[in-house]
Parts: structure tokens; sequence; C-alpha cells
């Protein structure tokens, strides 16, 4: 241990200033590049010089150290020359004063397991926005001892969020509230303006608003699933949905836009449907999905194929499905037949999320991000909105998703298979 001051020079955007002030909440909340994460890092740093500190550093979803704030808070450790005063570690960094600063993701905790933190003295929650209410009631009470402060960084997304609700709307008592944006931040990077401006002309004005200033997105117009995923997520039905043992599992498929293919896992257990995974990857061989399958170690009911799995490659002269059929011998395939409009295969999936869905929190994260983002076309010339989808990153796990919305029946349906093992339409 060492009792010496540990000088550290550090900037802070002024409206940050307040941030070592004592506080029971602390909310930061705004657009992209306003210096949260950057001044939360470097007065984390710094308290932790100045006393003992446990800091919990936590978001709803972290795999692995990677996706912390682990390389950041290292960083910036090296940019405040308190290199000698830390020493980072694969997934803790501590202090020579005996401060810890430790990372974990709260979906995958339990009320029993997050007892573990009671003594944390600040837990910093980063990306709040994608926090669930069931995280929330779990961690708060968890952060009890006297003095101890939770801070949360955040860029919202829908007024109706969990975290925005919560925190910014109605903040609990004792909370400092912050909104900050590009504009306080005085080190903003010249790279990020040409970003910002290239929003502000292309996109609409509540995306450019809710991106760049930080403005909570109020309908969801435009999006087409923001509304059901809000509520799913409100009714805490974003949760840990292990595999159930015994229960076939169904997949759907999207075989999509940049070579990209995106698999929703499914399991119907009792009136539920229940997503515990998904999966994207791009540039990889159908061989490639089929191992990943194999390696589940599921038992599987039927994979359910958009329509375009039927044309022949004109390479190859086999078409996606055949190609499966001969790589998963004795699974069941579906092909979705084509709809004449994609609104209304929108509009049954659109339903069917109403009903009584549930989503894994940690392995579903990505594809529920997606399908929260997934929107119209935006016609910039008219500035209106396009009355189709816009074809993105985001569009490959709400088509995959669709296949279930269009195509799925709770097997009470008759199953009627043709000689091939193929489910038939005509015949059901
Ligand atoms: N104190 C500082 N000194 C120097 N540069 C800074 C400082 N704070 C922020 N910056 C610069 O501003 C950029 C944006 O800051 P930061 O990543 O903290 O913003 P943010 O609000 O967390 O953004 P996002 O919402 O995108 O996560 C940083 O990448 C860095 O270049
Ligand atoms: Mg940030």
């Amino acid at each position: 241990m060492s009792d010496k001051v540990v000088e550290v020079d550090a900037d802070f955007p002024a409206k940050l200033k307040p941030i070592f002030e004592p506080a029971r909440y602390k909310v930061m909340h705004g657009g992209r590049g306003g210096g949260k994460s950057w001044a939360v890092a470097r007065a984390l740093l710094i308290l932790a010089t100045q006393k003992p500190l446990r800091i919990l550093c936590a978001r709803e979803v972290q795999k692995s150290i990677k996706e912390s704030v682990h390389s950041l808070l290292s960083d910036q450790l090296g940019a405040l020359q308190l290199g000698g005063f830390y020493r980072v570690l694969d997934t803790e960094i501590r202090g020579s004063n005996g401060s810890r600063f430790i990372f974990a993701g709260l979906a995958s905790h339990t009320t029993e397991s997050i007892k573990s933190y009671e003594g944390v003295d600040i837990c910093w929650i980063e990306e709040a926005q994608s926090v669930s209410k069931r995280s929330f009631d779990i961690l708060t009470p968890t952060i009890r001892k006297p003095e101890s402060e939770i801070w949360l960084t955040m860029n919202p997304h829908m007024l109706s969020g969990e975290a925005y609700q919560r925190f910014v709307i109605s903040p609990p008592t004792g909370a400092w509230v912050c909104q900050i944006n590009y504009s306080d931040n005085p080190w903003f990077p010249a790279v990020l303006d040409v970003e910002r401006m290239d929003c502000r002309r292309t996109r609409p004005k509540e995306e450019y608003e809710n991106i760049w200033e930080g403005e909570p997105l109020r309908t969801a117009e435009g999006a087409y699933y923001a509304s059901q995923i809000t509520a799913i997520r409100s009714q805490g039905r974003i949760r840990e949905v292990p595999y159930q043992a015994g229960i076939p599992v169904n997949t759907f498929w999207d075989l999509g836009y940049n070579d990209t293919t995106a698999i929703w896992f499914h399991q119907r257990v009792t009136m539920e449907d229940r997503f515990i995974l998904a999966y994207e990857d791009s540039g990889e061989s159908l061989e490639h999905y089929a191992r990943y399958l194999q390696e589940r170690g599921f038992a599987y009911d039927t994979h359910y194929l958009p329509h375009d799995a039927e044309n022949k490659s004109l390479q190859t002269g086999r078409s996606v499905l055949e190609i499966l059929e001969s790589l998963l011998p004795g699974h069941r395939f579906e092909v979705v037949p084509r709809v004449e409009n994609v609104l209304s295969g929108i509009q049954d999936t659109r339903l069917k999320l109403s009903g009584a869905v549930y989503f894994d929190a940690v392995n579903c994260h990505a594809g529920i991000e997606a399908l929260e983002r997934y929107r119209k076309e935006w016609d910039e010339k008219l500035q209106v909105f396009k009355d189709r989808p816009l074809h993105d990153a985001a569009s490959n796990y709400s088509d995959a998703i669709r296949q279930w919305g269009q195509g799925y029946m709770p097997s009470a349906m008759t199953k009627s298979r043709n000689k091939s093992g193929r489910r038939s339409w005509r015949s059901s």
C-alpha cells in the first residue's frame, strides 16, 4: 500500500464537472461523442487512487471482457500516466492501494449470484439504454454499501425505454441527471463531425436528433418492430431463456444481403415461443452453418428457409435447400413461400411478437437490437418514409424472423410430408 498522493492532470467537459460530487445516482445521457465514457473512465480512475474502491463496470450483456470498458480504462490510465499505480490484469484492474475494477454482464446474473457485488462502492452501468427492467431490479438493491453510487451512461433509444423512464423521466431521489452532447465536448473529433453532418443530411430528423442530440424516439414511426420489442423488454420477457432438453428446436433462416446468413433458434414450450439463440455470420459456406447447428447439440424439429432457398445456383446447379439437405441428412426443412407483399409478412410477424414471446437476453442480444432497428427506407428527396424496409446490416435478423412470422405454426398442425421429408405447404 502506498499513501502517496497521486497527482493527475485531467480535463473534463464543463457540464460533467459535478461528476466528483457525491450522489447516489449519476445519470449521463446524450448523443454520440458527448464525452460520457471518457469522462467516467477518467473520473473513476482518479477516485480510485484517492482511496481503495471496489468498482463494478456493468453492462447488460458481456460475453467476453472485450465487450466491457476494460480496454477503455486501460487506455485512459495510460493517458493519465497512472500506469505506475494500476496493474491491468486480463479480467480486472488493480490499484496499488487495493482499489479494484471488476466487470460483469447483468443479463447472466440471478438474484442470488448478483449478491457477490454487495461490497461495491461504485457501479458504472455503460450503455444503460440496453439494460432490462429485470437487471435494474436485481442490481440496484445490491449496491447497498453506505454512500455507494450508481453511475449510468446511455444513448437514449425509445422514450418508453426502461432506463430512460427510470432515470431521466422520473429520476430516483438523490440523482444527478445530465444531458451531454457532442456540442458540449470540446474534444469532439473531426471524423465524428463528418458522420454527424452526413446523418443530418441523409436521415430523418427524428433519427438525427436521437443519434446526435440524444433525444429519445417518441414514436416508433418508421420502425417496424420497435414497439413490440419495447413491450417485450418492459414486461421482462428478455431474460435468461435456457434450452429445454427434450423439446426440439426450430430454426428460421435468412440467406441474406451482403452474403450474411442469420438464423434464429426457437423452442415452442407450452404456449410460449422462446427464442434461445440468434446467430449471424457472413462470408461463410453452408458447411459452416450446418456444422454450427450440429455443434449446438440441440435436437431439431424443422428448419424454415426463405423462398429463395429453392433457387438453383448458376455455378453449382444446386439450391441451398438441396445442399443443406445433403449436409444435414435426416433433418426436416420447410421452404416458406414468398409473400406477394413483404409488408404483410411483417404484419404477421408483429402480431406474433405481441404474443407470449421470450428472448434469451445474452444469446439473442444482437438479434434483438437488429429487430429494434429494422425500419422503413427513408426517401431523402421527399423527406418521407418509403413503404418498404431498408436493407442494411440490421435487416438480416429481421428477415430471418419473418420465416417464423409467416411460416411457423405450432405443431398441432398436421405435418404431412412429401417424399423428401420436406413438409409440403400445399398438402398440409
Ligand atoms: N477529456 C477528454 N480529453 C480529450 N479528448 C476527449 C475527452 N473526452 C472525450 N474526448 C474525445 O471525444 C470522443 C468522444 O468521447 P466519448 O467516447 O467519451 O463520448 P460518448 O459520449 O461516450 O460517446 P458514445 O455515445 O458514442 O459512446 C473521444 O473518442 C475522444 O476523442
Ligand atoms: Mg460511450
